[in-house]
């Protein structure tokens, strides 16, 4: 499945979203999705149609090289590890004002009806555990306390009966000393400063934990469920991975985590709302597309 990046297409899709970051409201953008951090847009060319994940901006083509070197990485280890990760490129593009490198990550867009989270609606108990067992051995073989994974349902696309991940963006990956090799400032830059700061003194580490081991990994999809209204499949997807665990997981912790994940979830988004807010009344522009309200 390899592909062109639509180079012209794709300029002209970043000068709509500059456009729509100086006038909020007059341009409405194509979305394809989102997750707590970024949004996906949708570009329709006549060479196809292209999933288009705006990073964060780079001040420096340093942190872009950085950034390129260490997505490379991500894929190249990712497929090492026997993940399947959907063929993704890298663009790039100077802002004309001197102000630092813009760039996407690119794939092509899949059907929709294929994302696992729809799927786990739509299909019945026999797939579920047939996805669940391909789910499993896909986390177990990459994921070890260098190589991380976020697994949530609404990451993975099964296409004739291959599962494959799309979540690519914020690579993790650590060095031996356990930091993060992801410039984890820059891709953090939307949160409010007091989240950051919050984030980068206290639990910069301990928020990341979860997913660099197969246990971690799990719980948080199974948290999500309740996110995606889907908490019914906990219990029968618990006895699949206990099967594999050491130390077992219980609907109990799964449900206490779901809890407290969204609550911080929640409260960052707030945050980030009351920040843009403050950059509109002191007539600032907002650099950042926030993704809309979730349900929890
Ligand atoms: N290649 C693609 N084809 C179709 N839909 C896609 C594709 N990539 C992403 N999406 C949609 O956008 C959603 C979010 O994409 P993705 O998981 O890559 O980023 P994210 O979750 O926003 O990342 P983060 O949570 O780190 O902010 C997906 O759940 C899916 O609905
Ligand atoms: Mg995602």
């Amino acid at each position: 499945m390899t592909f062109t990046v639509p180079d012209s297409e794709l300029a002209a899709l970043e000068t709509r979203v500059r456009t729509a970051l100086r006038k909020p409201g007059d341009t409405a953008l194509p979305l394809l999705g989102h997750g707590e951090v970024t949004l996906v847009l949708e570009l329709d060319t006549p060479h196809g149609s292209f999933a288009c994940k705006r990073l964060p901006v780079f001040p420096d083509r340093s942190r872009f090289l950085a950034y390129e070197q260490v997505l490379d990485t991500y894929l190249r280890r990712l497929r090492e590890g026997g993940v399947r990760v959907v063929e993704t490129r890298l663009w790039h593009e100077r802002q004309a004002e001197g102000g630092g490198i813009t760039g996407y990550c690119v794939q092509q867009t899949l059907p929709r009806k294929r994302l696992c989270s729809s799927l786990l609606h739509s299909e019945g108990p026999a797939w579920a555990e047939s996805f669940f067992t391909r789910f499993l051995d896909q986390v177990d073989g990459a994921v070890s306390p260098t190589l991380g994974l976020d697994a949530q349902a609404s990451n993975w696309v099964d296409l004739d009966g291959e599962l494959l991940y799309i979540d690519v963006t914020s690579p993790l990956m650590r060095d031996a000393g356990g930091d993060e090799l992801l410039d984890v400032r820059l891709f953090f830059a939307s949160l409010p400063w007091l989240v950051r700061d919050l984030v980068r003194v206290a639990t910069a580490r301990s928020i990341f934990d979860k997913f660099y081991t197969t246990r971690g990994v799990v719980l948080d999809f199974l948290g999500n469920l309740h996110k995606e209204r889907l908490a019914g499949l906990i219990p029968g997807f618990l006895e699949q991975a206990n099967a594999r665990l050491p130390t077992p997981l219980t609907e109990d912790e799964v449900a206490g985590y779901y809890r407290a994940d969204a609550r911080s979830w929640a409260l960052i988004q707030r945050l980030r709302k009351a920040d843009r807010f403050w950059h509109r009344v002191l007539r600032r522009p907002y650099p950042y597309l926030l993704p809309p309200d979730v349900d929890r």
